[in-house]
């Protein structure tokens, strides 16, 4: 079963294809019918239709159309009174450019609405970066003290006369031990992205992608990117969805760098879903830049970026949040050119 591309809700092509076949049944019905029935008022609902394509500029041709439809419709009809005609005719016309006006101020809420999410999910990561950096600032600085605390006290114990050796060790011993928890924290550092255990609730994953490509759609269509999905309907699985959607968003954020960054092409994504019953499978497919050359194992790497700018947290927070769910992410080149990334959760686990 799937749910193709519903753009997000609808494939654009189709909605095209139904604004064509409405405006043209209107358009016909309002020129064969008697001057006298004002059909034309029924454009107003194709002009709401247009909210769908989420472009201001779509909607106004969608209203400039309607109007001037309405006007040659007016014209070409021979039968009916010609005032009453007139009047119908002014009246749809008022009501096109009232909800043209109307649908035009839905569409800039929906923008502002859109981009009040990103900042959202921006501004959360954001704070998880600060969180992150103030742990392990926190956990190194005790092991740290202790090296040099230590290091002065062995000082101390070989330059006495005459030198107590015994001690010296003792405290050098101390140093070996606090260098080894400073390396474990650093070692943790992954970790502590996922550091509060997931929060497990049921998550409907092809929801959660759809919902989560709404908040990257002004940067999808704004960059000219054609996006596909491919939403199996999978069984609910049970994880922390904020953590999720911070995966999802950190791999469709790479994905439109990366068709960005390449000039020579289309710029298409392909984000899907499937499931073998095992495990659940989630991919971002791009036809962008491709991996670095010769560093995939490090791509996942915490602060490892090619991108001017780029913090190379992204990935590394992504597979934290992945593996703390009992899952694994993977990266793979695309053919012929791109990359694909994703992430597999096992199903059983992920309901326990
Ligand atoms: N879809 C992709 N195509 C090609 N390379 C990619 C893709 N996704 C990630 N990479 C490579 O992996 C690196 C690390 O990605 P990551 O998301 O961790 O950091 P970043 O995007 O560089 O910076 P940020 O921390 O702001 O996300 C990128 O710099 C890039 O080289
Ligand atoms: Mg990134």
């Amino acid at each position: 079963m799937k749910r193709e591309s519903d753009g997000v809700h609808l494939e654009k092509p189709l909605l095209w294809s139904a604004i064509a076949v409405l405006v043209a049944g209107i358009f016909v019905a309002d020129t064969v019918t008697s001057l006298e029935v004002a059909v034309a008022v029924l454009y107003v609902v194709v002009i709401l239709l247009s909210v769908w394509t989420g472009s201001p500029r779509a909607i106004m041709l969608v209203g400039a159309a309607c109007g001037i439809l309405t006007i040659v419709s007016y014209l070409l009809t021979s039968f009916g009174d010609r005032n009453s005609g007139l009047a119908n005719s002014v009246l749809s016309l008022v009501a096109i450019g009232a909800t043209t006006y109307l649908a035009l101020r839905i569409e800039a809420a929906n923008l502002a609405t859109r981009q009040a999410q990103a900042d959202l999910a921006r501004m959360s990561r954001v704070i998880l970066i600060g969180e992150l950096g103030t742990s392990i600032a926190h956990e190194v600085s005790q092991p740290l003290a202790a090296i040099v605390a230590n290091g002065n006290a062995a000082i101390r114990w070989l330059g006495a006369s005459p030198p107590n050796g015994g001690e010296a060790r003792k405290a050098l011993e101390r140093i070996v031990e606090a260098a080894g928890r400073a390396g474990d924290v650093i070692g943790r550092v992954r970790g502590l992205a996922a550091r509060k255990p997931p929060s497990r609730e049921p998550v409907d994953l092809a929801e959660l992608v759809q919902e989560t490509l709404g908040l990257a759609l002004g940067e999808i269509r704004g960059s000219q990117i054609t996006l596909r999905t491919e939403l199996t309907n999978l069984p609910m699985v049970s994880a922390d969805r904020i953590q999720l959607q911070q995966v999802i968003l950190n791999f469709i954020a790479n994905a439109i760098d990366a068709v960005k960054a390449d000039r020579s092409s289309e710029r298409d994504l392909l984000v899907s879903l499937a499931t073998d019953g095992e495990k659940i499978t989630f991919s971002v497919r791009d036809n962008g830049v491709g991996l670095p050359q010769g560093s995939l194992d490090k791509v996942f790497d915490p602060f490892f970026s090619t991108k001017p700018g780029g913090m190379g947290v992204g990935l590394a927070i992504s597979r934290s949040i992945v593996e703390a769910h009992g899952g694994a992410v993977y990266a793979a080149p695309n053919y012929p050119n791109g990359a694909v990334f994703g992430f597999t959760l096992p199903i059983r686990e992920a309901r326990s």
